[in-house]
């Protein structure tokens, strides 16, 4: 089942979302939604945050290739490190549909987590991976990456979408 996706400006995505205790067979079936709603909208990553539940759940895959899938999935992602090199990233979000900015982030970073079979994960991660991971993290505990912005870039976008969320609308009504 795909699941409808949160568009800012909305006080959800600005919430901390909750650790959970163990993966069972719902967190199972909510990641694979999750999923199925990422590859549909398309995107690279997805926190459950963005579809309304405030858990702290990312699926991601970077593969971009439709016969190649290679999901990722985390429960309980910690960064428990960040490098200090940096890279820049033109970043872009489901929750923020048609809005791109360049984005400064660690380069590199290692995150804990527990996969798919409950196991516990430690994964050193780079490039566009190591920028997703972030990205996504932020989303638990309600950051934006428009929240790096100046507020004049960022009001600018929130206007924007504000705007695009009416069109939607008017098209429903
Ligand atoms: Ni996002």
């Amino acid at each position: 089942m795909k699941r409808n996706i949160i568009i800012e400006p909305d006080p959800i995505l600005r919430k901390k979302c909750l650790p959970l205790d163990k993966v069972d067979n719902d967190l199972k079936k909510l990641m694979q939604e999750m999923l199925e709603t990422m590859y549909q909208a398309p995107g690279i990553g997805l926190a459950a945050i963005q579809v309304g539940i405030l858990k702290r759940i990312v699926v991601i895959d970077i593969s971009r290739e439709e016969n190649k899938k290679d999901p990722l999935y985390l429960v309980n992602p910690v960064i428990t490190h960040r490098s200090k090199e940096t890279s820049v990233y033109e970043e872009g979000c489901l929750s923020l549909p048609g809005q791109f900015a360049e984005i400064e982030r660690p380069a590199n970073c290692i995150v804990k987590y527990i996969d798919y079979n409950g196991k516990e994960q430690e994964l050193k991660a780079g490039g566009l991976l190591a920028t997703c991971i972030q990205h996504e993290v932020d989303h638990l505990d309600g950051i934006l990456f428009i929240d790096y912005l100046s507020k004049l870039k960022k009001d600018m976008i929130i206007k924007k979408l504000v705007k695009h969320k009416k069109e939607i609308e008017r098209v429903i009504v």
